[in-house]
């Protein structure tokens, strides 16, 4: 531990906590979902609304969350209770969050799954060669099989358990400042591949163009709540993270840098994956399958492409795992400190219930294919509804509630402390507050209103 003066000061460093952060932000909801969101919204202004969603709701929030774990030197349900007293309702918020990411991974560890599976078939050469036709059908039987499901959605379980488990965090975080760049390279070097395509300026005016075709009330929606979801808000996990954190280190400017690399590779994401979408006819809209059809074609037609498909796979079940663990530490702080549960009880016994969460979600292509029986009972898919459930109401629910809590209930001194302390953003406090007290209320309210049709 360097020169912390924080007296909770876990990580060996800033770079630690940097590390870690980023490593829950950068995750499937990048690389899998925002590209797949994109697409069932008609890209374009759905991408504006998430740009401005994360600078304007995203990033001041994240400051704040981070802000609380910091000043309260606890993880969320306790973090409350030391900063409002032991009966205060703003506790709720800690017990909403754990109950997130109970239903975060149930499907988010499905999907994962899916890319451990992934990785083990480009390995053994079975995506090289394909057609398009065929990498299609590979995906179809993956989605729809339930031993493929179940297996590999419980692999990537006993995985994540085991690190929170053992409380090897330290170690993958170093494994970070290795892999986390070179997904970003892998990306770049499909992103040079995909700009060769016929499908590019297609695909780069469906992403960056102005147009609303497809934007629904939904979709607004879909966009605030991925926000929260891709950078992790809005759960009490990055006020975890930030109670670990040494008190000089600057939280605004970490927070825009981790909400920074977080939009460009989801940017990225979407670059690399709509050409190749529009390239070979695949349909934008197909939902949560688009980043296992599209990418695998442009890997089958590269040289060593076989290697690489292994490569990018194998990336994104770390980037998956690093926001996995992120998601089981939040659910297992909550047994240990408020339960007094030991370390392992806690991680054994929260994967579990998640594992039995996920069984729906995994079965969900399944029971599509069995005359969708399941979707008919509750309008979609379990997936999709959990997904949802999740996403857009839960976490922008308790964005609201943390950047309430920290512009109205917060001591001023304590808040501004915190938020100057070593940063060269100290000038932008008053301009936080204001943000924060008002505009990420009303905004967040207004886009409730709209998604239930109010106006
Ligand atoms: N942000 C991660 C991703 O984009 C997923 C994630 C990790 C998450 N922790 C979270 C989502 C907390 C919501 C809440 O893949």
């Amino acid at each position: 531990m360097a020169e912390s003066s924080s007296p909770r000061g876990a990580w060996a460093s800033k770079t630690g906590f940097v590390l870690a952060a980023a490593g829950s932000a950068v995750g499937l909801g990048n690389v899998w979902r925002f590209p797949y969101i994109t697409g069932e919204n008609g890209g374009g202004l759905f991408v504006m609304i998430y740009l401005v969603c994360i600078a304007v709701v995203g990033l001041p929030i994240m400051i704040g969350e981070i802000l609380i774990g910091r000043a309260a030197q606890r993880s969320t349900v306790t973090a409350f209770k030391t900063l409002a007293g032991p009966h205060t309702p703003w506790k709720a918020l800690g017990g909403l969050g754990v109950v997130v990411a109970y239903l975060v991974l149930s499907f988010y560890s499905v999907v994962a799954g899916w890319a451990v599976y992934y990785t083990v078939i480009a390995a053994r050469g079975g995506l090289g060669g394909r057609s398009p036709e065929e990498i299609q059908e590979i995906f179809g039987a993956t989605y729809t099989s339930i031993p493929l499901n179940l297996v590999w959605t419980a692999l990537f379980m006993v995985l994540t358990v085991a690190v929170v488990w053992r409380g090897v965090r330290n170690g993958l975080e170093r494994w970070s400042r290795i892999l986390m760049p070179s997904l970003l390279l892998l990306l770049g070097l499909l992103l040079v591949r995909a700009t060769a395509m016929s499908g590019f300026g297609e695909a780069f005016a469906f992403v960056f163009g102005l147009h609303a075709d497809q934007l629904t009330g939904g979709g607004v929606i879909e966009a605030l709540g991925h926000s929260f979801f891709t950078l992790s808000l809005g759960m009490g996990g990055l006020l975890t993270y930030g109670s670990y954190l040494e008190k000089q280190a600057d939280i605004p400017s970490m927070s825009a840098g981790i909400a920074g690399l977080d939009t460009v590779i989801a940017l990225l994401a979407c670059l690399v994956i709509f050409p190749i979408t529009f390239s070979y006819g695949l349909e934008p809209t197909q939902g949560p399958g688009l980043i296992f059809t599209s990418v695998p074609i442009a890997f089958a037609q590269m040289p060593a492409g076989g290697l690489l498909a292994t490569a990018f796979f194998a990336l994104l079940v770390f980037a998956a795992l690093t926001s996995a663990i992120s998601l089981l530490e939040v659910a297992a702080a909550y047994w240990i400190d408020e339960r007094g549960w030991s370390r392992e009880r806690a991680a054994l016994a929260s994967g579990l219930g998640v594992s039995l969460l996920a069984i729906p979600s995994a079965l969900s292509g399944a029971t599509e294919l069995f005359g969708g029986r399941m979707q008919a009972a509750v309008g979609s898919n379990w997936f999709d509804l959990v997904a949802n459930i999740a996403s857009n109401w839960s976490l922008p629910l308790g964005g609201m509630g943390i950047a309430l809590f920290v512009a109205w209930r917060m001591p001023d001194a304590l808040r501004s402390v915190e938020f100057k302390s070593g940063s060269r953003w100290a000038g932008f406090y008053a301009g936080w507050l204001v943000v924060l007290r008002f505009v990420v209320p009303l905004a967040i309210a207004a886009v409730f209103l709209h998604a239930v049709g109010v106006f």
